[in-house]
């Protein structure tokens, strides 16, 4: 069995707030994000889909592991509320179409380092031009995982200037209550690799 499945059913997932990020409630509150079809990468148990859902988005949730994604799917329904749900490797998957908006919330850092390029040209291509990449990166200060250190430098490098347009000043701290943070960004996707 995966390894992420196999933490779902234990229920050992120190990861899960329980309820929707509060980066991402306070996106919602400032009507910051660009409304459309967003895709929500190792969504797991999905509350932050739900909420999206809630505020009109057009949500496709994914996930590796489908314990998660049943969780997900009874919220929507006891919600009624409605979103894609898909089961598949973020690595592999491809959609019938681009997005308007990721919701990247510690999928990154689920993955091993070696992968992270090859993420990244899924981001890439999973986006329209001009979409926004609404960013969580966990900073855990220690090496190995997951979850892997998102180290800012490292991440300017794997999300470079010709590909994704940075913001202007620092990332926000978002505290989680397993101790780590996570640093929130929003990158807008180039149109095409300008390098
Ligand atoms: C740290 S958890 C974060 C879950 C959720 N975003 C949250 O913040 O509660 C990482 C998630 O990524 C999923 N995941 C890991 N590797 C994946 C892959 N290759 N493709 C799709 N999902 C993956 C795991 O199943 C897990 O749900």
């Amino acid at each position: 069995m995966d390894h992420w499945e196999e933490k779902y059913r234990a229920n050992t997932i120190p990861w899960d707030r329980g309820g929707a990020s509060p980066a991402l409630l306070r996106w919602l509150e400032a009507d910051a994000l660009a409304h459309g079809r967003i895709l929500v990468p190792g969504c797991g148990r999905g509350h932050e889909a739900v909420e999206l859902a809630r505020h009109g988005f057009h949500v496709t949730a994914l996930d590796i592991a489908p314990s998660a994604l049943r969780h997900l799917e009874a919220e929507l329904a006891a919600a009624g509320l409605a979103a894609a749900t898909v089961c598949a490797d973020a690595l592999a998957w491809q959609p019938d179409a681009p997005f308007d908006a990721i919701y990247e919330q510690t999928c990154l850092c689920a993955l091993p380092p070696g992968h992270w390029p090859a993420y990244e040209q899924q981001l890439f291509r999973w986006l329209r031009p001009g979409g926004h990449l609404y960013a969580l990166f966990m900073q855990t200060g220690r090496a190995g995982g997951p979850p892997f250190h998102c180290e800012v430098a490292e991440m300017r490098a794997l999300f470079p200037a010709t590909r994704w347009t940075w913001p202007e000043g620092d990332a926000e701290r978002v505290d989680h209550p397993n101790s780590l943070f996570e640093l929130a960004t929003v990158l807008v996707r180039r149109p095409a690799d300008a390098g």
